[in-house]
């Protein structure tokens, strides 16, 4: 029997407890299908920094490298933000594992849970069906420009938007093939009224369509697809977009399903596969036992089916959150009534898993 190796890098904040829940689940498909998977952990972010001065040592790195697939938690710490000096800083432990291990794009899909409907701040009859995939670039753009910094007398300061043709098609092509298995509508965004950058994407996608005849290829200014997104979300299938647009248009997508702790995501690229959910390190909530530990479920999901090829595993968690949602086994943030704690959202899931 194969043994899977998982690398678990729960970081900051809720991370560790949300890890731990998804890791519960794991367990439960392990024992229910017989499966062999192997859990390391590593550190990154605030709490890599506290032991070893780097949010992304080389020993997490050389982990993730050498493992199947990476389950990864959340990054960030209040004491670094309101800090804007700080040298060092948790987030850089995120970007240097996305260049390091390659995960040129974030994959994020965006639907709805029906007996969520109702948490969403939008109109149920907007949101309901709404089905898409958000690509995002991961490892380019204004993120990683290196030309950055400050003036010398410290009163300016700039960032460099830089992407080359390779970084824009490749990501593309992955967006293109998503298409073609969903429902052949392909989105791309950018803001090519004005940025450089972004007419060279658009260039590049004009010339990729020759390639993919069945799909349909539209392109929007982000500022449009910001309205569009929420006024009209079942009109897309398969976004595409560099890495800014992305960040801020996934967590804008998260209102559609209710809540930002159900969105999970996969990153990919040219080495081991990470899948994290998207919501952020939630300081307020850690320790607590309140945080929702779904997104980080469902990352696991995407996980064995992407990583390891286990479709009929990722399917039973999907139930199994399914049926936690209907039976209202849920955190407080999307809770009506009752609400539970993390871990006993964890341990429904993992017994509905062993049950069933
Ligand atoms: C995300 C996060 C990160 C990003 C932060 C924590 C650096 O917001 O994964 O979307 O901006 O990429
Ligand atoms: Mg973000």
């Amino acid at each position: 029997m194969r043994e899977f190796k998982i690398a678990l890098l729960p970081g900051d904040g809720i991370g560790g407890e949300i890890v731990n829940e998804a890791v519960k689940v794991l367990k439960a498909i392990e024992e229910k299908f017989n499966h062999r998977f192997k859990f390391n952990d590593a550190l990154v972010g605030a709490a890599a920094i506290e032991e070893t001065g780097n949010p992304f040592p080389e020993e997490t790195y050389l982990l993730c490298k050498n493992s199947d697939a990476v389950l990864f938690g959340a990054i960030g710490d209040p004491k670094y933000d309101n800090d804007p000096k700080a040298k060092i800083r948790p987030e850089q432990g995120l970007l240097a594992m996305r260049k390091k291990l390659g995960l040129f794009a974030n994959i994020r899909p965006v639907t709805t849970f029906p007996s969520l409907l109702d948490k969403s701040p939008l109109r149920r009859d907007i949101i309901e069906g709404a089905d898409f995939v958000m690509i995002r670039e991961l490892t380019g753009g204004i993120y990683f420009g290196e030309l950055r910094g400050r003036t010398e007398d410290g009163t300016k300061a700039y960032d460099t938007n830089v992407y080359s043709k390779d970084e824009i098609s490749r990501v593309t092509r992955l967006a293109f093939d998503y298409a073609s298995r969903r429902k052949k509508r392909l989105t791309a965004v950018d803001k090519a009224n004005v940025l450089a950058t972004s007419r060279l994407w658009r260039e590049t996608i004009q010339e990729m369509e020759k390639d993919y005849p069945d799909i349909t290829v539209d392109y929007m200014f982000v500022d449009n697809a910001a309205m569009q997104i929420i006024q009209w979300p079942k009109r897309f299938d398969v976004i595409v977009t560099e890495n800014m647009f992305g960040d801020i248009l996934s967590d804008e997508a998260s209102v559609i399903t209710g809540s930002l702790g159900m969105l999970p995501s996969a990153s990919v690229g040219t080495q081991t596969s990470v899948y994290e959910p998207i919501h952020g390190s939630y300081p307020q909530a850690a320790g607590k036992n309140i945080a929702n530990p779904l997104a980080t479920v469902l990352s696991a999901a995407m996980l064995l089916e992407d990583s390891l090829q286990l479709i009929k595993e990722a399917e039973l968690i999907r139930k199994a959150v399914n049926v936690s949602i209907e039976k209202g086994i849920l955190t407080e943030d999307i809770a009506t009534g009752k609400h539970y704690k993390t871990s006993e959202v964890g341990d429904w899931l993992a017994n509905y898993i062993l049950k069933s």
